[in-house]
Order: C-alpha cells, then sequence, then structure tokens
C-alpha cells in the first residue's frame, strides 16, 4: 500500500511502525532500490537521513515515477532533497534545529493539517535548512525558527515536512500521518491483525499445497506464532520440532510441550540434554560455547528433519528488523542480513524457507499471536538468548551448575510474577558466577557459589537499563534463594545499563 523510501535515517523504521498503527501496510525499501512496481503503491513517503543534500556522495534517487503520480510525503532530508533540485535553496542553518519546536503558523483550510493547531509540538533534528522553497510550492507551516517547516507543491499531491512526525515528541504527527494517508492519499485503514492472519493463511495455502514444512520451536513467541499460522494453513504437514538443549528454564521443556500439543500443534519433543552438556564439557569462553551449541542444534535438528520424509520447506520465524535492507550511513553501500545462502549447510538447510512473520515487527507479531487467541502468558515471555543459561553460567558448564541456575532462575522469575514485576522487565535472569566466597549459616562457615540478579527494561535488546526493583522484594528474593538453593551462599543485583555493559554477562 505505502512505500517508505529509506535515506538511512535512524527513524525510518518508525516511520513504518506509525504507519501501521493506522492499520495500514507499508514496505520500506532502499532509495537506490526503488521497486518496479512503485506504480501500485497508493503513497510514497521519503525518509529523513543523516546526509546533507548538499554532499556529493548524498542519496539522489530519480523520483520521476513517483512525483505528480503517486500522492508523496517528503520528510526531513526528502523535504530538502525535493526543494534542493527543483529550484529552492538548501543551506546550512545557523541556528539550532534539532530536538523541540513548536508551530507558529499553519496555512488555514489545508487537509493535512486538519485537528491541528498552532503550537503544536514537533520534533526536528537536521543542520541545513530551506533558504528558499522550490518552484510551485507554497508553505503550510513554520516554527519559531524554521520559516519552511512544511510545504506542498501546488498541482501535485506533493507535501514536504522538515520536522520528523513518526517520533512520539511530534506531539500531533500521528494524525498528520492520518490525514495525509487517508485524507488525502484515500488509503483504508483495513489493515489488522486479523486481515493479515486471513490473507497471509490464504497465502501459505496457495504457496505450500500439500507440502510438508518442517519447523523449529524454540519456546519464544516468534517460532510460536510462525507455526500457529503454518498450521491453520496446512494442519498436520507442518511438523514441529522442538529441541531440548539442557540449557532452557526449570521445567520449561516439559510445560512448553505441552503448551503446543495443547495447541494442537503437531510437534516432536527430542531431549538432547547429554549431548549438549557433552559437548560443551571443559569448554569456558562464551563464543566457543555458542558455535558448540550451535553445531550440536544443527546436527539434532537436521537428524529429525530427516525422519519426515518429502519435507520440501523449512518455517522460521523470521521477523521484518532481521529482512529490511538498510542504508548504511558510511555510503550509499547496502547490508542485508541473511541466513540463507546455501552450499556446505546442513540438508535441512537446503529447503526452501518460508517465513510467515517476516514482514512484522515484534509488536505486531505478539499482536497476530492475540487475534489467534494464543494465551497472553506466552505472548508475553521475556526474551531467552538461543544458547541459554550457558551464556548465564560463567566458565565451564555442569549438570551441576545447570541445576543451582535453573533453581535460583525458577525463584527471581516466580518472584516477579507473583508480584507482578513480571511485565514491566523486558528480560530477567540469573547468572551463577564463578566466585566463591565465605559465608556462615548456622554456626558453620560456608564457602559457595555467589549468584547475579539481572533485570533490564529496553525495547529491542540493543540499549537497556537495569530495572528499579524494589528492595524489599530484592531482600525476600535473596532470602528465598541462599535458604532454599544449595550451593548459593550470596545473590548481588546487577545494576549496569548497556551500554557500556551488555544484557548477558557473556
Ligand atoms: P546482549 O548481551 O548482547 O544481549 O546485550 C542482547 C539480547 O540478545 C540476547 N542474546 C542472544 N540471543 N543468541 C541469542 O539467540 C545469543 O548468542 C545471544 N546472546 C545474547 C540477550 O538475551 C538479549 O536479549
Amino acid at each position: 500500500n505505502v512505500l517508505i523510501l529509506d535515506f538511512g535515517s535512524q527513524y525510518t523504521q518508525l516511520i513504518a511502525r506509525r504507519v501501521r498503527e493506522l492499520n495500514i501496510y507499508c514496505e520500506i525499501h532502499p532509495f537506490h532500490k526503488i521497486p518496479e512496481y512503485v506504480a501500485d503503491f497508493k503513497a510514497v513517503i521519503l525518509s529523513g537521513s543523516p546526509f546533507s543534500v548538499r554532499a556529493e556522495d548524498a542519496p539522489h534517487p530519480d523520483l520521476s515515477e513517483i512525483r505528480g503520480k503517486v500522492p508523496l510525503l517528503a520528510v526531513c532530508y526528502g523535504a530538502q532533497y525535493l526543494a534542493h533540485f527543483s529550484g529552492g535553496e538548501v543551506a546550512p542553518s545557523n541556528l539550532r534545529e534539532y530536538g523541540r519546536a513548536n508551530l507558529s503558523f499553519i496555512k488555514d483550510g489545508e487537509l493535512f493539517f486538519e485537528n491541528i493547531t498552532e503550537g503544536s509540538q514537533v520534533w526536528m533534528s537536521h543542520s541545513d535548512t530551506i533558504k528558499e522553497l522550490p518552484t510551485g510550492a507554497i508553505r503550510l507551516a513554520s516554527t519559531y525558527d524554521v520559516l519552511n517547516a512544511a510545504y506542498k507543491i501546488e498541482g501535485e499531491e506533493t507535501y514536504a515536512i522538515q520536522f520528523h512526525p513518526e517520533v512520539y515528541h511530534s506531539t500531533d504527527g500521528k494524525q498528520l500521518l492520518e490525514n495525509f494517508l487517508i485524507k488525502i492519499a484515500k488509503l483504508e485503514s483495513d489493515w489488522t491483525p486479523d486481515s493479515f492472519v486471513e490473507s497471509t493463511v490464504d497465502e501459505l495455502k496457495a504457496k505450500l499445497g500439500n507440502d510438508k514444512v518442517v519447523l523449529g520451536l524454540s519456546g519464544g513467541v516468534d517460532s510460536t506464532v510462525a507455526a500457529v499460522l503454518l498450521h491453520k494453513a496446512i494442519g498436520e504437514n507442518l511438523h514441529c520440532i522442538f529441541v531440548n538443549n539442557g540449557l532452557l528454564r526449570k521445567n520449561e521443556f516439559h510445560s512448553v510441550l505441552q503448551q503446543y500439543e495443547g495447541m494442537g500443534l503437531n510437534v516432536k519433543g527430542v531431549d538432547a540434554s547429554a549431548r549438549f552438556l557433552s559437548a560443551l564439557a571443559g569448554i569456558s569462553d562464551p563464543e566457543e560455547k555458542r558455535k558448540a551449541i550451535g553445531r550440536v542444534f544443527i546436527e539434532v535438528f537436521d537428524d529429525e528433519a530427516h525422519q519426515i520424509e518429502d519435507a520440501k520447506w523449512l518455517g522460521q520465524g523470521t521477523i521484518y528488523p532481521d529482512v529490511i535492507e538498510s542504508v548504511s550511513v558510511n555510503g550509499p553501500s547496502v547490508t542485508i542480513k541473511s541466513h540463507h545462502n546455501v552450499g556446505g549447510l546442513p540438508d535441512f538447510m537446503k529447503l526452501k524457507v518460508v517465513e510467515p512473520l517476516r514482514m512484522l515487527f515484534k509488536d505486531e507479531v505478539r499482536r497476530v499471536g492475540a487475534s489467534m487467541d494464543l494465551d497472553p502468558e506466552l505472548l508475553g515471555r521475556h526474551p531467552f538468548p538461543g544458547p541459554g543459561l550457558a551464556i548465564r553460567i560463567l566458565g565451564d558448564i555442569t549438570e551441576e551448575k545447570v541445576r543451582i541456575l535453573q533453581e535460583v532462575d525458577a525463584i527471581f522469575i516466580n518472584g516477579l510474577k507473583e508480584n507482578n514485576l513480571y511485565d514491566q522487565v523486558w528480560q530477567a535472569g540469573a547468572i551463577l558466577l564463578p566466585v566463591q566466597s565465605v559465608g556462615v549459616m548456622g554456626d558453620e562457615r560456608t564457602y559457595e557459589n555467589c549468584v547475579a540478579l539481572r533485570a533490564v527494561e529496553s525495547t529491542d535488546g540493543m540499549t537497556a537499563d537495569w530495572v528499579n526493583l524494589p528492595y524489599e522484594f530484592l531482600q525476600k528474593t535473596s532470602n528465598k534463594i541462599i535458604n532454599g538453593v544449595k550451593g548459593v551462599n550470596r545473590v548481588v543485583y546487577d545494576i549496569s545499563s548497556k551500554p557500556p555493559a551488555t544484557i548477558e554477562w557473556e
């Protein structure tokens, strides 16, 4: 429906999220790869960019198939780009044009600014300014510092704004996008979780026919929602594999497996704990641990996938942030994250790949899951790393250490749930430190392990801060752990943010 052309702005994905919050489907494409089906889009949005239009290596896409033909909204760099190449003038600004600003003038009677009034707060982030509007342009809005904060081109459905409507600090940003997309471009708000499920299931049916699909379940939200969609489309032809690597949370393998079975999924639980633990024996280096776990997982999964005769497809829970082609800020080169290069791969990875969630953001995956009546507890589950407790046991891994950490982790996580703190935390867990310390229990001297508790708030795991958990909760949890878990006599709470620390300790 809507094409977002990315010029490398850090906010491009936010534009997509805001558009989708209006229940309108959109796709992000890099500026130098305008899709051939551009005429099929009902509206186009140009993103901001870290470049200056005056720089030689700045993005200069050919918009001749877009401008004047499709309703166009140019944001920040986009607005400057239109001005610079269509008879206007863009020059370095000598005023501070970062952060908060307020609209001091809005032209009367413009659909684009309907329901937005003077004084509305907008968010600026640019160092150039539009000195002269392009040919045929009419000024629509100003801020106290920026005369040409918004304009339109007469005779076209082309609108340009210097501020960022996609950030929350632009108070009426969503209203503005709604004005542009719904009132001007006449798009309908019909892309809902329900409609997504319906159309995806139809597409999957058509694509897969009677083929068999193999899918690895992890217990996480993405793989589960992907499995449920595939199951709706092809039923028993979806073969799920859920591997116990022995590094899951306490009881998780059995309880999650039961949950999957209860959902009607055709799932095989494979307990390969012993195989993983023996591959990990004596390994202390975090990256070596990850490699060993990855290798054994592939072996186990490949063995299992082979037992499913005639499997044609590999189902994956890949989501949109993993597949968006991003525009590099160090030059208009492109980095693509792709896990699907064939050759030298195990057999199952040579299967064709089907990824029903590849156009969804994480919060949309949750909404789609909710619209299919998935258990809210499952949808709200904290992220858990693939290598599991292996990277939360610093140093080498033994069965005994896994047992200790599982007990500690369970007390912590259950405590969070019982105290209604779980949903206020993005991710939490316990870490077993390779540190023994002296303690006293009863009249006895102890010399036992130390565990750290970690709870962070975050939106995407890229940055995070520790959560200010109530002292009383920490106190109770510490008591429970030390009294309840043999082998632990000291508990500490991690109060480091990311950066400079990371969420996991390894
Ligand atoms: P860090 O420790 O890098 O973690 O701040 C960020 C997020 O990534 C998770 N994480 C992993 N997930 N395999 C995974 O699947 C890994 O090797 C891995 N290492 C870290 C971590 O739990 C957090 O959510």
